[in-house]
């Protein structure tokens, strides 16, 4: 028998294949699903498609429902596609027919829409907590030790004197910068899509800037069409902005698996922080540095994917769209975890002191004596040529103290003004906009 021919048996396979991983996935989406779900039927009872009292019975039902998702007491039942229609199924099983009253004027594809952008918002809110956190420590620590000494690389060769206090804050100041595209990402993520129905709106008189409010959006996805291309390219910009916290970290790893290293040696971490070897009695690795390079590596293909899954697909709805779920939504957790597990490292960091005090880190310190001449008034290729022979005759001797004093530099690492940018960065997303909002749906 042929698919078309809707045999029973053909018809419960495609429809498992079709559901693919939304009965899991879409977990993620129930609580925000409600709460869409809330705005449009507060809307559809002003515009007069719903009485107050068919409102009041389906917002309180909602509202439950809210409370029991939340309780982790909701689940997909086998048979049902998504949680769209497990809802409306809670709806109707409790309601009867007005349950079925609160899809007038959307679509499923505007409504997946609209909880995506809500889980969204929610997940970067979520992401900037230990980014926070990590940034914090990270700076402590540049504090705590900014005046130990370490070497600076170029090519990996040995080149200027650098400190642990640059080092930790390097990459504090590098979170700012993830924390910068993040906000972009929120920014796209913080506009509603919901009205846009199926993608060509309604010939209802829908008032979308009242959902647009109630759910606490920036602003509206005018365009019906446009709402509807914005699902992909929210992912592919969300994905990118996850990107960037990934290369950070997993730079960070890679300079901690370096330091740590015997031929190193910068750096240590108390012995229930590393892994044994099974065969080598002596060991102690540095597996969560190693791990979280390869989950941030891996998350920086996401961009790739997410472009892949949608390239070429034309304007308008297509069921691809659902596969971006299963390659984002595990993604935020992933990059949490990471920074939580390096903060967890990093608090149990050991920095070995006097490290350039060793004799084969002392041409780390040419280019001080070299500027030593210049402000005693030798011109600076003069005094180049002065020290490069010493060094060539063997002949070079240096004092191990450096006098950095400009912005950003070892003597003068300005890491108030780091904070003070994370800080302003933080406060530029307004969070707190959306949460009024949520609060005041569900009162
Ligand atoms: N699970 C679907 C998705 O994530 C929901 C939208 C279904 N829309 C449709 N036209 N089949 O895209």
């Amino acid at each position: 028998m042929k698919l078309w021919q809707k045999d029973k048996d053909a018809l419960h396979a495609v429809t498992e294949f079709t559901s693919g991983n939304d009965r899991t996935m879409d977990l993620h989406l129930a609580p925000w699903d409600v709460l869409g779900s809330l705005a449009h039927i507060t809307m559809l009872e002003s515009v007069g498609l719903l009485t107050s009292a068919e409102l009041k019975l389906l917002s309180g039902e909602l509202k439950n429902l809210h409370k029991e998702i939340t309780n982790g007491h909701f689940v997909i039942e086998p048979g049902v596609e998504d949680v769209h229609s497990q809802i409306e199924l809670l709806l109707t099983r409790k309601l009867g027919d007005v349950g079925k009253k609160i899809h007038s004027g959307r679509s499923r594809n505007d409504q997946v829409l609209v909880d995506l952008k809500l889980f969204f918002r929610a997940e970067i809110e979520s992401l900037t907590i230990p980014v926070r956190e990590l940034f914090g420590l990270l700076i402590e620590k540049s504090e705590a030790h900014k005046n130990h000494l370490m070497p600076g690389y170029t090519h990996l060769q040995l080149a200027m004197p650098s400190s642990f206090g640059l080092w930790f804050a390097a990459y504090a100041e590098s979170l700012v910068d993830d924390l910068i595209c993040l906000q972009a990402a929120y920014r796209v993520s913080n506009k509603n899509p919901l009205g846009s129905a199926a993608g060509y709106g309604s010939s209802f008189p829908l008032n979308r800037r009242l959902t647009t409010e109630l759910l606490g959006f920036e602003d509206l996805n005018y365009n019906v069409v446009y709402a509807q291309m914005g699902r992909g390219k929210t992912e592919r910009i969300l994905a990118s902005a996850l990107s960037n916290f990934a290369a950070t970290l997993s730079k960070l790893c890679m300079d901690a698996t370096l330091f740590l290293n015997q031929n190193f040696g910068f750096i240590s971490f108390p012995e229930e922080l590393t892994t044994g070897s099974s065969i080598m009695p002596h060991k102690k690795n540095p597996d969560v540095f190693e791990l979280v390079r390869a989950r941030c590596n891996d998350l920086m293909s996401l961009p790739n994917e997410v472009a892949l899954v949608i390239a070429n697909l034309p304007s308008g709805y297509h069921r691809d769209l659902q596969i971006l779920k299963e390659k984002l939504f595990p993604a935020f957790k992933t990059l949490r975890d990471c920074l939580k597990m390096l903060h967890l490292m990093l608090s149990n960091i050991e920095v070995k002191a006097d490290l350039l005090k060793d004799e084969k880190y002392r041409f780390l310190f040419s280019v001080e004596e070299v500027n030593k001449l210049v402000l005693q008034g030798v011109p600076f290729r003069d005094a180049y040529r002065q020290i490069g022979l010493k060094i060539a005759e063997g002949q070079f001797k240096a004092s191990d103290q450096v006098h950095h004093t400009h912005e950003g530099s070892i003597g003068n690492l300005n890491n108030d003004r780091i904070m003070a940018m994370m800080e302003s960065e933080l406060k530029n997303f307004r969070f707190g906009d959306a949460q009024v909002a949520i609060e005041k749906l569900l009162r």
